[in-house]
């Protein structure tokens, strides 16, 4: 690497997953919108975090449900992220206009997306504001992943196809490259 550009505060955290979040309110009914700030925060418990703009129309259904539904599109989804990152569900129903199916989760009221292959489910721990953005960090209670990208129980990601979300551009993510401790065998 040669010299580096000085440049001042602001993002350049890539590649961060895209994620679609389902919710669930029992007066504004179901609704699904694409979230980028997303990340893990605790193994144990497991905790992970998605920030939300207050003027979202899912930021009250998720703060008075207490629950909501992290779920893993895969990159031939990318025009239905788009869909759900550019349209209200205080307009139009994102479900049907994106092609994306709600599925009862197992343990809380929102729904999983049948389409995307990972789900987790997510009971709201609190809400902590930031800025333009409030973090709502949720412990997952319970996870699923398809069969048909599993091993043994596991996701198996070189199957799984995630997108980023970097620059105002969307990526896609899906070669395996190492395992934890792959640096072992040379130190
Ligand atoms: C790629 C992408 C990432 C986004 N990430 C976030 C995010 O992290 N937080 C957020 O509040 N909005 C984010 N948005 C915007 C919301 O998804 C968008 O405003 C959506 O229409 C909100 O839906 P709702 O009004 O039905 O809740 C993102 C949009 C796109 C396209």
């Amino acid at each position: 690497m040669g010299k580096k550009i000085d440049l001042e505060g602001g993002l350049m955290l890539a590649p961060v997953p895209v994620v679609l979040v389902a919710c669930s309110h029992e007066e504004l009914g179901m609704n699904v919108f694409t979230i980028a700030w997303c990340g893990v925060d605790c193994s144990k418990p497991p905790i992970i975090h998605i920030s939300i703009r207050p003027d979202r129309f899912s930021y009250r259904m998720i703060k008075e449900s207490g629950v909501f539904t992290v779920n893993l599109p895969t990159s031939d989804m990318v025009e239905k992220v788009d869909i759900c990152g550019n349209i209200s569900g205080a307009e139009r129903n994102k479900f049907e206009l994106a092609g994306l199916t709600p599925v009862p989760a197992r343990l809380v009221t929102a729904p999983l997306i049948a389409e995307c292959p990972v789900n987790l489910e997510c009971e709201l721990i609190k809400i902590e504001p930031l800025g333009l953005h409030d973090m709502f960090l949720g412990e997952v209670v319970a996870r699923h992943v398809d069969e048909s990208v599993s091993t043994g129980g596991r996701a198996d990601w070189s199957r799984i196809p995630l997108i980023s979300y970097v620059d105002g551009e969307y990526w896609s993510l899906g070669e395996r490259i190492g395992e934890y401790g792959c640096s072992k065998k040379n130190i």
